[in-house]
Protein backbone atom coordinates (compact mmCIF):
# COMPACT_ATOMS: atom_id res chain seq x y z
CA UNK A 1 0.00 0.00 0.00
CA UNK A 2 2.83 2.60 1.12
CA UNK A 3 4.73 1.60 -2.29
CA UNK A 4 1.73 1.80 -4.37
CA UNK A 5 1.14 5.09 -3.10
CA UNK A 6 4.98 6.10 -3.59
CA UNK A 7 4.15 4.73 -6.92
CA UNK A 8 1.65 7.12 -7.95
CA UNK A 9 2.90 10.55 -6.39
CA UNK A 10 6.13 9.54 -8.27
CA UNK A 11 4.49 8.94 -11.66
CA UNK A 12 2.99 12.66 -11.14
CA UNK A 13 5.78 14.22 -9.73
CA UNK A 14 5.27 17.38 -9.01
CA UNK A 15 1.24 17.30 -9.59
CA UNK A 16 -1.33 17.54 -7.26
CA UNK A 17 -2.39 13.66 -7.05
CA UNK A 18 -5.97 14.05 -4.83
CA UNK A 19 -7.04 12.30 -1.56
CA UNK A 20 -10.08 10.77 -3.76
CA UNK A 21 -7.79 9.70 -6.82
CA UNK A 22 -5.68 7.97 -4.37
CA UNK A 23 -8.18 6.12 -1.76
CA UNK A 24 -9.87 5.06 -5.28
CA UNK A 25 -6.79 3.67 -7.15
CA UNK A 26 -5.22 2.37 -3.80
CA UNK A 27 -9.01 0.91 -2.55
CA UNK A 28 -8.34 2.70 0.80
CA UNK A 29 -9.69 5.46 3.68
CA UNK A 30 -8.25 8.95 3.72
CA UNK A 31 -7.06 7.99 7.23
CA UNK A 32 -4.98 5.65 6.12
CA UNK A 33 -3.51 7.43 3.29
CA UNK A 34 -2.61 10.08 5.94
CA UNK A 35 -0.72 7.47 7.87
CA UNK A 36 1.22 6.67 5.62
CA UNK A 37 1.86 9.85 4.10
CA UNK A 38 3.37 10.41 7.61
CA UNK A 39 5.31 7.48 7.41
CA UNK A 40 6.89 8.51 3.96
CA UNK A 41 7.95 12.06 5.39
CA UNK A 42 9.63 10.13 8.45
CA UNK A 43 11.49 8.55 6.22
CA UNK A 44 12.28 11.64 4.57
CA UNK A 45 9.80 11.94 1.28
CA UNK A 46 9.11 15.80 1.44
CA UNK A 47 5.27 15.45 0.00
CA UNK A 48 3.16 18.57 0.54
CA UNK A 49 -0.48 18.61 1.51
CA UNK A 50 -3.05 21.13 0.44
CA UNK A 51 -7.03 21.03 1.03
CA UNK A 52 -9.31 20.30 -1.82
CA UNK A 53 -6.27 20.01 -3.93
CA UNK A 54 -4.45 16.41 -2.74
CA UNK A 55 -0.85 15.51 -2.03
CA UNK A 56 2.56 16.55 -4.38
CA UNK A 57 5.79 14.99 -3.85
CA UNK A 58 8.27 17.34 -3.99
CA UNK A 59 11.96 15.69 -3.22
CA UNK A 60 12.67 12.21 -2.20
CA UNK A 61 15.71 11.23 -0.39
CA UNK A 62 18.63 8.72 -1.81
CA UNK A 63 16.98 5.31 -0.16
CA UNK A 64 17.15 1.41 -0.73
CA UNK A 65 14.09 0.53 1.04
CA UNK A 66 11.87 -1.47 -0.91
CA UNK A 67 9.43 0.96 -2.01
CA UNK A 68 12.09 3.04 -3.55
CA UNK A 69 14.13 0.46 -5.30
CA UNK A 70 10.83 -0.92 -6.85
CA UNK A 71 10.10 2.61 -8.63
CA UNK A 72 13.47 1.57 -10.76
CA UNK A 73 12.99 -2.25 -11.27
CA UNK A 74 11.08 -2.08 -14.29
CA UNK A 75 8.53 -4.90 -16.28
CA UNK A 76 11.51 -7.81 -14.97
CA UNK A 77 11.33 -10.65 -12.21
CA UNK A 78 14.43 -9.55 -10.64
CA UNK A 79 14.04 -7.22 -7.78
CA UNK A 80 10.23 -8.25 -7.55
CA UNK A 81 11.41 -9.50 -4.04
CA UNK A 82 13.04 -7.15 -2.01
CA UNK A 83 14.16 -7.89 1.60
CA UNK A 84 15.23 -4.24 3.04
CA UNK A 85 17.32 -3.77 6.56
CA UNK A 86 18.78 -0.55 8.05
CA UNK A 87 21.89 -2.45 9.33
CA UNK A 88 22.87 -5.65 9.14
CA UNK A 89 26.37 -8.18 9.36
CA UNK A 90 25.92 -8.82 5.52
CA UNK A 91 23.51 -9.08 3.13
CA UNK A 92 25.31 -12.60 2.08
CA UNK A 93 24.36 -14.23 5.30
CA UNK A 94 20.59 -13.07 4.97
CA UNK A 95 19.84 -14.00 1.20
CA UNK A 96 21.74 -17.90 2.03
CA UNK A 97 19.53 -18.41 4.37
CA UNK A 98 16.56 -17.05 2.38
CA UNK A 99 17.41 -19.25 -0.55
CA UNK A 100 17.94 -22.34 1.98
CA UNK A 101 14.34 -21.69 2.78
CA UNK A 102 13.22 -21.57 -0.96
CA UNK A 103 13.78 -17.95 -1.97
CA UNK A 104 12.27 -17.55 -5.65
CA UNK A 105 15.22 -16.57 -8.14
CA UNK A 106 15.52 -12.56 -8.35
CA UNK A 107 14.48 -12.10 -4.89
CA UNK A 108 17.51 -9.21 -3.46
CA UNK A 109 18.96 -8.24 -0.10
CA UNK A 110 19.51 -4.66 0.66
CA UNK A 111 20.92 -2.71 3.61
CA UNK A 112 21.51 0.69 3.82
CA UNK A 113 25.12 -0.57 6.19
CA UNK A 114 26.16 -3.43 7.01
CA UNK A 115 29.02 -3.73 10.00
CA UNK A 116 30.82 -7.03 8.94
CA UNK A 117 30.62 -7.01 4.62
CA UNK A 118 32.73 -9.56 3.29
CA UNK A 119 34.77 -9.09 -0.12
CA UNK A 120 36.99 -11.74 -1.84
CA UNK A 121 39.61 -14.34 -0.33
CA UNK A 122 38.41 -13.28 3.12
CA UNK A 123 38.92 -9.71 2.98
CA UNK A 124 36.71 -7.25 4.85
CA UNK A 125 33.97 -4.85 2.72
CA UNK A 126 33.34 -1.30 4.04
CA UNK A 127 29.83 -0.44 3.79
CA UNK A 128 28.82 2.75 6.09
CA UNK A 129 25.54 3.58 6.32
CA UNK A 130 23.88 6.05 3.24
CA UNK A 131 26.56 5.84 0.52
CA UNK A 132 26.41 2.62 -1.32
CA UNK A 133 24.89 -0.51 -2.72
CA UNK A 134 25.61 -3.68 -0.65
CA UNK A 135 23.08 -5.84 -2.20
CA UNK A 136 22.95 -9.77 -2.85
CA UNK A 137 20.77 -11.81 -5.38
CA UNK A 138 19.63 -15.00 -5.46
CA UNK A 139 19.88 -16.69 -8.76
CA UNK A 140 19.00 -20.37 -9.42
CA UNK A 141 20.51 -21.19 -12.98
CA UNK A 142 20.55 -24.77 -14.33
CA UNK A 143 23.87 -25.09 -15.52
CA UNK A 144 27.17 -27.36 -14.32
CA UNK A 145 29.08 -26.75 -11.14
CA UNK A 146 32.03 -26.08 -13.49
CA UNK A 147 30.29 -23.23 -15.16
CA UNK A 148 29.57 -20.86 -12.37
CA UNK A 149 32.42 -18.28 -12.62
CA UNK A 150 30.87 -17.34 -15.98
CA UNK A 151 27.93 -15.94 -14.07
CA UNK A 152 30.76 -14.00 -12.31
CA UNK A 153 31.94 -12.56 -15.39
CA UNK A 154 27.81 -11.62 -16.40
CA UNK A 155 27.30 -9.87 -13.33
CA UNK A 156 30.09 -7.63 -13.56
CA UNK A 157 29.37 -6.57 -17.16
CA UNK A 158 26.13 -5.97 -15.99
CA UNK A 159 26.82 -4.02 -13.57
CA UNK A 160 29.24 -1.72 -15.16
CA UNK A 161 26.61 -1.31 -17.90
CA UNK A 162 24.03 -0.10 -15.31
CA UNK A 163 26.55 2.19 -13.87
CA UNK A 164 27.21 3.85 -17.73
CA UNK A 165 23.44 3.70 -18.17
CA UNK A 166 22.76 5.83 -15.47
CA UNK A 167 25.91 8.26 -14.69
CA UNK A 168 27.14 8.04 -18.22
CA UNK A 169 30.83 6.88 -16.71
CA UNK A 170 32.50 4.27 -18.31
CA UNK A 171 33.75 1.38 -15.44
CA UNK A 172 36.22 -1.33 -16.80
CA UNK A 173 36.56 -4.93 -15.48
CA UNK A 174 39.19 -6.19 -13.56
CA UNK A 175 39.22 -10.33 -13.91
CA UNK A 176 37.05 -11.86 -12.58
CA UNK A 177 35.00 -9.06 -11.36
CA UNK A 178 36.18 -5.86 -10.06
CA UNK A 179 35.20 -2.31 -11.55
CA UNK A 180 37.24 -0.28 -12.18
CA UNK A 181 36.81 3.74 -12.90
CA UNK A 182 40.60 5.26 -13.63
CA UNK A 183 42.10 2.62 -12.59
CA UNK A 184 40.65 2.73 -9.19
CA UNK A 185 38.06 0.23 -7.37
CA UNK A 186 34.45 1.58 -7.47
CA UNK A 187 32.53 -1.84 -6.99
CA UNK A 188 33.48 -5.63 -6.29
CA UNK A 189 31.41 -8.73 -6.85
CA UNK A 190 30.87 -11.86 -4.62
CA UNK A 191 29.51 -15.40 -5.93
CA UNK A 192 28.97 -17.70 -3.33
CA UNK A 193 27.14 -21.03 -3.97
CA UNK A 194 24.75 -23.58 -2.21
CA UNK A 195 25.74 -26.62 -4.16
CA UNK A 196 26.00 -30.43 -3.96
CA UNK A 197 27.80 -32.78 -5.91
CA UNK A 198 27.86 -30.75 -9.45
CA UNK A 199 24.00 -29.14 -8.77
CA UNK A 200 23.80 -25.73 -8.05
CA UNK A 201 21.04 -25.13 -5.79
CA UNK A 202 21.55 -21.41 -5.63
CA UNK A 203 24.05 -18.70 -6.68
CA UNK A 204 24.38 -15.55 -4.35
CA UNK A 205 25.49 -12.78 -5.84
CA UNK A 206 26.83 -10.05 -3.64
CA UNK A 207 27.37 -6.65 -5.09
CA UNK A 208 29.13 -3.67 -3.66
CA UNK A 209 29.30 -0.21 -4.93
CA UNK A 210 30.99 2.54 -3.88
CA UNK A 211 27.77 5.32 -4.73
CA UNK A 212 27.84 8.65 -3.04
CA UNK A 213 31.22 8.40 -1.02
CA UNK A 214 33.21 11.69 -0.76
CA UNK A 215 37.21 11.21 -0.31
CA UNK A 216 37.16 11.85 3.32
CA UNK A 217 34.47 8.66 3.58
CA UNK A 218 37.16 6.23 2.42
CA UNK A 219 39.76 5.43 5.16
CA UNK A 220 43.81 5.83 4.64
CA UNK A 221 43.75 2.18 3.53
CA UNK A 222 41.53 2.18 0.80
CA UNK A 223 41.51 5.65 -0.13
CA UNK A 224 44.53 4.99 -2.23
CA UNK A 225 42.74 1.94 -4.32
CA UNK A 226 38.90 2.70 -3.80
CA UNK A 227 37.18 5.48 -5.64
CA UNK A 228 32.88 6.34 -5.65
CA UNK A 229 30.49 7.52 -8.45
CA UNK A 230 30.37 10.84 -7.01
CA UNK A 231 34.14 11.22 -6.64
CA UNK A 232 34.35 10.52 -10.64
CA UNK A 233 31.26 12.06 -11.97
CA UNK A 234 31.82 15.16 -9.79
CA UNK A 235 27.67 14.68 -8.50
CA UNK A 236 25.69 12.76 -6.25
CA UNK A 237 23.39 9.84 -7.48
CA UNK A 238 20.33 8.35 -6.54
CA UNK A 239 21.18 4.62 -5.15
CA UNK A 240 17.57 2.90 -5.55
CA UNK A 241 18.20 4.04 -9.80
CA UNK A 242 21.59 2.03 -9.63
CA UNK A 243 19.69 -0.75 -7.83
CA UNK A 244 17.21 -0.68 -10.51
CA UNK A 245 19.97 -0.98 -13.81
CA UNK A 246 22.12 -3.22 -12.07
CA UNK A 247 18.78 -5.59 -12.23
CA UNK A 248 17.54 -5.16 -15.29
CA UNK A 249 20.70 -5.50 -16.80
CA UNK A 250 21.80 -8.50 -14.86
CA UNK A 251 17.89 -10.33 -15.76
CA UNK A 252 18.49 -9.97 -19.46
CA UNK A 253 22.03 -11.09 -19.72
CA UNK A 254 21.38 -13.86 -17.86
CA UNK A 255 18.28 -14.39 -19.89
CA UNK A 256 20.10 -14.24 -22.95
CA UNK A 257 22.90 -16.31 -21.40
CA UNK A 258 21.05 -18.88 -20.37
CA UNK A 259 19.27 -19.42 -23.77
CA UNK A 260 22.09 -19.04 -26.17
CA UNK A 261 25.23 -19.55 -23.57
CA UNK A 262 28.34 -17.95 -22.97
CA UNK A 263 29.82 -16.39 -25.97
CA UNK A 264 27.89 -13.24 -25.83
CA UNK A 265 28.74 -12.18 -22.38
CA UNK A 266 32.05 -13.42 -23.08
CA UNK A 267 32.54 -10.74 -25.83
CA UNK A 268 30.75 -7.97 -24.30
CA UNK A 269 33.30 -9.09 -20.89
CA UNK A 270 36.24 -8.52 -23.24
CA UNK A 271 35.06 -5.76 -24.37
CA UNK A 272 35.66 -3.81 -20.83
CA UNK A 273 38.67 -5.48 -19.70
CA UNK A 274 41.22 -3.68 -18.14
CA UNK A 275 43.68 -5.95 -17.76
CA UNK A 276 43.82 -7.71 -21.29
CA UNK A 277 47.11 -7.43 -22.85
CA UNK A 278 48.83 -5.75 -19.52
CA UNK A 279 51.53 -7.19 -18.16
CA UNK A 280 49.83 -8.90 -14.74
CA UNK A 281 50.89 -10.56 -11.60
CA UNK A 282 48.27 -13.21 -10.03
CA UNK A 283 49.00 -14.06 -6.85
CA UNK A 284 47.12 -16.67 -4.97
CA UNK A 285 47.44 -18.69 -2.23
CA UNK A 286 49.57 -21.07 -4.29
CA UNK A 287 51.97 -18.56 -5.01
CA UNK A 288 52.15 -15.89 -7.93
CA UNK A 289 52.86 -15.76 -11.49
CA UNK A 290 53.45 -12.63 -13.25
CA UNK A 291 53.42 -12.37 -17.12
CA UNK A 292 50.61 -10.64 -19.93
CA UNK A 293 46.80 -11.50 -19.91
CA UNK A 294 46.06 -13.29 -23.14
CA UNK A 295 42.25 -13.39 -22.60
CA UNK A 296 39.29 -15.47 -20.92
CA UNK A 297 38.43 -19.02 -21.97
CA UNK A 298 34.81 -19.89 -22.28
CA UNK A 299 34.40 -21.15 -18.70
CA UNK A 300 35.94 -17.48 -17.19
CA UNK A 301 38.86 -18.93 -16.80
CA UNK A 302 42.06 -15.92 -17.55
CA UNK A 303 44.73 -17.16 -19.46
CA UNK A 304 48.39 -15.65 -18.48
CA UNK A 305 51.66 -16.26 -20.08
CA UNK A 306 54.68 -16.37 -18.43
CA UNK A 307 58.33 -14.90 -19.67
CA UNK A 308 59.35 -18.26 -20.63
CA UNK A 309 55.92 -18.32 -23.28
CA UNK A 310 54.30 -21.08 -20.98
CA UNK A 311 50.63 -20.58 -20.52
CA UNK A 312 48.78 -20.82 -16.97
CA UNK A 313 44.93 -20.73 -16.52
CA UNK A 314 44.27 -18.74 -12.98
CA UNK A 315 40.92 -20.45 -11.88
CA UNK A 316 41.08 -17.71 -8.59
CA UNK A 317 43.95 -15.28 -7.40
CA UNK A 318 44.29 -11.34 -7.00
CA UNK A 319 45.68 -9.45 -10.00
CA UNK A 320 47.85 -6.69 -9.54
CA UNK A 321 49.94 -4.17 -11.98
CA UNK A 322 53.66 -4.64 -11.41
CA UNK A 323 55.18 -1.11 -12.09
CA UNK A 324 58.19 -2.76 -14.00
C1 LIG B 1 35.15 -7.88 -3.48
O1 LIG B 1 35.50 -7.13 -4.38
O2 LIG B 1 35.99 -8.34 -2.71
C2 LIG B 1 33.69 -8.28 -3.35
C3 LIG B 1 32.92 -7.31 -2.48
C4 LIG B 1 31.47 -7.70 -2.31
C5 LIG B 1 30.76 -6.83 -1.31
C6 LIG B 1 29.28 -7.11 -1.30
S1 LIG B 1 28.37 -5.85 -0.45
C7 LIG B 1 26.93 -6.82 -0.50
C8 LIG B 1 27.37 -8.26 -0.24
N1 LIG B 1 27.41 -8.51 1.19
C9 LIG B 1 28.67 -8.75 1.60
O3 LIG B 1 28.99 -8.99 2.78
N2 LIG B 1 29.51 -8.71 0.56
C10 LIG B 1 28.83 -8.40 -0.68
Amino acid sequence: MKEALLHMLTENEGEFVSGQQISENLNCSRTAIWKHISELRNAGYSIEAVQKRGYRLLTSPDLVTAEEVSLYTGKGNFGKKITYKTSVKSTQEIAHSLARDGAEEGSIVLADEQTGGRGRLGRAWQSPSGTGIWMSLILRPEIPLQKAPQLTLLIAVAASRAIENVTGIEAAIKWPNDLLINGKKVAGILTELQAEADSIHSVIVGIGMNVNQEKKHFTEEIAEIATSLTIEGGKTYKRAEIVGAILQEIESLYRSYLDKGFAVIKLLWEARAYSLGKRITARSVTGSITGYAKGITDEGVLLLEDDNGKIHSIYSADIEFPSH
